[in-house]
């Protein structure tokens, strides 16, 4: 089978290294790629964004199977458009998608299905807004209503940065009309937790807990990124837990979307806070996460291509996953300047030295080929993932590979999966 898959970024290439050793899939077609997709499948510029583009290309290629990475197409009914054509696709229609394209209709969902979630309220006055975030007192939470690459969300202690960004969003419109409504919410206490299943609108298959990075400096310090660094499995969510968050929020979920008149097909991710109070809801996603899945693909040991299309055809009754008791920890290289702006066509290299360290697999993000060199195209530019015995073992594979990867400006985090480490060393 061909399959097309959508996206350019760290999950699409290690979605799409997963669906290239599928014993389904024969060809492989990404559109944009990326210069990593490159090495092992076509690439394909097209507008992912746009429903009547991707259809185009579907037309032209006819795959057996479309695989939508990111959240943007999803939004915008790219998987509508391509099912009314008779396409396969994994991902969900426009109308589910917009638990995550309005952070407000995922509330009201939660509320609706007694989901556990932060209080918050949205707003599209500023004054309104103001109050009702001194009634709940800092750390202030503050977030654009709409899609906003992982920078939407400000959360400080400081009253005049929280009035600040309130303004930034509702009268300047820094993330335009997706932002001009507001979320203000309960600040959540807790370590973060991802966990993302797959979903047919029925059945609900769970991929193992991992966790992400999301400030850009150690200590959860500097701004919020996209993600700067995941490890996989999360000592602090075992099994049992792993089963409750299943039971009462995703599986709830999913059935919110169908009682909505929205059924959800695809992977359904949610963002958690492991609080005092038990697992709450930080956000729903409409997509597998960048860069969890860097860190959950390397353990993945059923076939994913088949887990793809069994989701796609409304058939994951019976389907189990398998995965490697290995940790996995996946360290983000970033851009200088990243999450703010940064700069593009820096040449990469060491590129090959690190992929052949045992354990390990080298995912680039926002890279371009340029005249036979790999240069930088974007904030995030490569995953270094590493699979090891411990995560101590795990880390070590990942910052050493990392380490042979040079490009002006690069900075990533040297406390990836630390608190990981550190568990596993206080409880042997
Ligand atoms: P979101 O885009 O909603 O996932 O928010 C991005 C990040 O902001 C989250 O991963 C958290 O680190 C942080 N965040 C969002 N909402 C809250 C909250 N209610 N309490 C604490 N931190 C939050
Ligand atoms: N890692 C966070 C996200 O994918 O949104």
């Amino acid at each position: 089978m061909r399959v097309l898959i959508l996206g350019s970024g760290g999950r699409e290439s290690a979605l799409a290294w997963a669906l290239n050793r599928s014993s389904s899939v024969n060809e492989l077609v990404a559109a944009p790629g990326n210069a990593g997709i490159a090495e092992f499948a076509t690439t394909l510029r097209v507008a992912v964004d746009d429903p009547a583009a991707v259809v185009a290309l579907a037309q032209e290629l006819r795959p057996g199977l479309v695989v939508i990475g990111p959240e943007a197409p999803l939004v915008a009914g790219v998987g509508d458009a391509l099912r009314s054509e008779g396409f396969s696709v994994f991902g969900p229609n426009a109308g589910a998608a917009r638990i995550e394209g309005s952070k407000s209709y995922a509330k009201e969902l939660m509320d609706r299905a007694g989901i556990p979630t932060a209080r918050g309220q949205k707003f599209d006055s500023v004054p309104d807004a103001v109050a009702y975030m001194d009634e709940l007192g800092p750390p202030y939470v503050i977030k654009a209503d709409g899609l906003a690459a992982g920078k939407g969300v400000v959360v400080t202690e400081d009253r005049d940065r929280a009035v600040l960004a309130i303004e930034e969003r509702i009268d300047t419109g820094v993330f335009g009309d997706a932002g001009r409504t507001i979320v203000i919410e309960e600040f959540l206490d807790g370590q973060e937790l991802s966990l993302i299943a797959v979903s047919d609108g029925g059945t609900v298959v769970a991929c193992e807990p991992a966790q992400d990075y999301k400030r850009v400096k150690d200590n959860d310090e500097g701004p919020n990124t996209g993600g700067m660094g995941s490890y996989s499995p999360v000592p602090a969510c075992p099994p049992p837990l792993a089963e409750q968050i299943v039971a009462e929020i995703i599986e709830p979920m999913v059935d919110a979307t169908a009682a909505a008149g929205e059924p959800f097909s695809g992977a359904l991710y949610a963002g958690l806070a492991l609080t005092s109070k038990g697992p709450k809801v930080v956000e729903f996603n409409v997509r597998f996460g960048d860069p969890e899945t860097q860190a959950l693909i390397p353990r993945l040991r059923s076939d994913f291509g088949e887990l793809c299309l069994a989701c796609a055809s409304g058939d994951l009754s019976g389907t189990k996953l398998e995965w490697s008791p290995e940790a996995c920890v996946s360290v983000v290289l970033a851009s200088r300047g990243y999450p703010g702006d940064h700069q593009t066509g820096v040449e990469i290299r060491g590129l090959d030295a690190a992929a052949e360290r045992p354990g390990v697999s080298v995912f680039h993000a926002g890279t371009a080929a340029d005249d036979g060199r790999v240069v930088t195209a974007g904030g995030r530019v490569l995953a270094v993932s590493a699979l090891g015995g411990t995560f101590a073992e795990a880390r070590a594979r990942a910052y050493d590979a990392a380490r042979l990867i040079e490009f002006e400006g690069v900075h990533a985090r040297t406390d990836i999966a630390l608190r990981a480490e550190i568990k596993e060393r206080t409880e042997s």
